[in-house]
């Protein structure tokens, strides 16, 4: 099945309220109908920066949500107040903060399903650390994030669901897996996802590659038949590279 390339920029905790939307502008004139493009940008920006993706077709993601409606949840932000800012889809289980905030599997299945209820859509990010590489459990690992992460979601909102492959040690350290070894691991994802729906969703969920995706490395990785674009951090701040990226995925489109 053809399924259209999704490139994401997550900006991270990076940008101002200048440069963000600047670099919005830059993406949103540089997106082609060929590719699904989506920035992440930081929580203050998300407006002024909807406001320069505007008919631009690029979509609004936010990095991260709250599982919950409403009330005494300090410094967290709801799917309600996300939608008021324009905005179409949400991180959920970044490594940064899966491992450095402390968020875990159930937590993030709650995120799933709190965002998927409320008609955002979202990227489920999954990768095994270096120690858990090492030892030979990469699969294992995405298959628990995975299988925790999507507990509860219907076989028809597997399609507002993205899954994004990150192996934590190639996350902004310039080392990324090969395309083979990346592909092994995206391959093995859409065998699960066979396995937990039918081969029809399997065939239909977009799989992202993502760790120190760069312009000189994006061709490859994208050719592979199981990943379907990738979501990008420290490329995706650089408006150049990020729109190299974005043509790679157009390349492997055709
Ligand atoms: P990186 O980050 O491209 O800087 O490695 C990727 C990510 O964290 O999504």
């Amino acid at each position: 099945m053809a399924r259209t390339p999704y490139v994401g920029g997550n900006w991270k905790m990076n940008t101002n309220g200048v440069s963000g939307v600047e670099l919005a502008a830059n993406v949103a004139r540089a997106a082609d109908d060929a590719v699904q493009v989506a920035v992440f940008p930081p929580f203050p920006y998300l407006i002024r920066v909807g406001e320069a993706l505007a008919g631009s077709g690029v979509m609004l993601g936010a990095q991260d949500v709250s599982d919950q409606d409403d009330g005494a949840y300090t410094g967290e932000i709801s799917t309600a107040m996300l939608l008021d800012c324009g905005v179409k889809t949400v991180l959920v289980g970044h490594s940064e903060r899966r491992h450095v905030i402390g968020e875990s599997d159930e937590l993030c299945n709650s995120k799933v399903l709190k965002a998927l209820s409320a008609g955002l859509d979202v990227v489920l990010c999954v990768g095994e650390k270096l120690e858990e590489r090492e030892a030979g459990q990469t699969d294992a690992v995405n298959e628990r994030q995975i299988r925790a992460g999507l507990a509860g979601v219907s076989a028809a909102d597997m399609a507002r669901v993205t899954i994004a492959y990150e192996p934590v040690w190639a996350i902004g350290t310039g080392k990324t897996a090969t395309p083979a070894d990346a592909q092994d691991a995206h391959a093995k994802i859409r065998t699960l996802l066979a396995s937990m729906y039918d081969q029809s969703v399997a065939d239909g969920v977009r799989i992202q590659y993502g760790g120190s995706v760069k312009p000189a490395n994006a061709a490859e990785l994208f050719a592979c038949p199981d990943i379907d674009g990738g979501l990008i951090g420290g490329a995706s701040l650089k408006a150049d590279d990020f729109a190299a990226i974005c043509q790679a995925a157009t390349a492997s489109a055709v």
